[in-house]
C-alpha cells in the first residue's frame, strides 16, 4: 500500500448501521467441497433470516467467478487470490451491517484464517459443510468431477488438489445425513443463540 493513504474514519460507522437492522453483523463462511451442499444451505438460510426480517447478503462461489473473479483460476495462487478478494468484500459487507453468507470451497486453512483475523472478534462464524467425497462424486450436479476423473479439468479439489479440513469449525453439519433444511434450522438457531439475530 502506497504510505501516502491515510485512513479516513466516517460518523457512521458499523455499529450505527447494524443498530438500525436490529442484528449483529457477521460473516458466516461456509466451507466444503463441491457438491457438497454450502450453497443450498447457505440459500435456505438466507431465506430463513430474509423471513426472520435480517439483511443479508450470499457470496456464492460459482457466482464471483463469474464477475469480480472471472480473472482467476483453481490453481494455489488463483485460490489464494479468490478468497483474499471475497474475505475483504465480507468485510465491507459486515461494516455494512449485513449478516453475510459465503459459499467457496476455500480449501486451504491458512486462507480461513486470513478472512477471520480481517473482521472483529465474534464476526467470523466458520461452518464446515462435511460431506464425504464420495457423496459428492456420487451427487455431481455440475458433471465435473467426471470432467477431472477424465483428466479433463486439472487441480480439482478432493481429486487431484488438496481439501485441508477445517480446526475447529464452530458449527459441523454434516450434510449427508441431515436436509438442507434441517441444516439452515441449525445455522438459524445458533445466530438465535448467540444474540446476532432476535428471533421475531
Ligand atoms: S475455491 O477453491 O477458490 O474456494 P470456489 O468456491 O471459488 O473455489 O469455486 C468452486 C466451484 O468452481 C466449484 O463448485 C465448481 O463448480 C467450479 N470448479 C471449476 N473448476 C474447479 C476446480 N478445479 N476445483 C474446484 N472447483 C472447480
Amino acid at each position: 500500500m502506497d504510505k501516502n493513504v491515510v485512513w479516513h474514519s466516517h460518523n457512521i460507522d458499523k455499529q450505527k448501521r447494524a443498530a438500525l437492522k436490529n442484528q449483529k453483523p457477521c460473516i458466516l463462511w461456509f466451507t466444503g467441497l463441491s457438491g457438497s451442499g454450502k450453497s443450498t444451505i447457505a440459500g435456505a438460510l438466507e431465506e430463513m433470516l430474509y423471513k426472520n426480517g435480517n439483511h443479508t447478503y450470499l457470496l456464492d462461489g460459482d457466482n464471483i467467478r463469474h464477475g469480480l473473479n472471472n480473472n482467476l483460476g483453481f490453481d494455489e495462487g488463483g485460490r489464494i487470490e479468490n478468497i483474499r478478494r471475497v474475505g475483504e468484500v465480507a468485510k465491507l459487507f459486515v461494516d455494512s451491517g449485513l449478516i453475510v453468507l459465503s459459499a467457496f470451497i476455500s480449501p486451504f486453512n491458512k486462507e480461513r484464517a486470513f478472512v477471520r483475523e480481517l473482521v472483529d472478534e465474534g464476526e467470523f462464524i466458520e461452518i464446515f459443510i462435511d460431506t464425504p467425497l464420495a457423496v459428492c462424486e456420487a451427487r455431481d450436479p455440475k458433471k465435473l468431477y467426471k470432467k477431472a476423473r477424465l483428466g479433463e479439468i486439472k487441480d480439482f479439489t478432493g481429486i487431484d488438489s488438496p481439501y485441508e479440513l477445517p480446526i475447529s469449525p464452530a458449527i459441523h453439519i454434516m450434510s449427508d445425513t441431515i436436509s438442507a433444511q434441517e441444516a439452515s434450522r441449525q445455522i438459524f438457531d445458533y445466530l438465535a443463540q448467540k444474540g446476532y439475530i432476535y428471533v421475531t
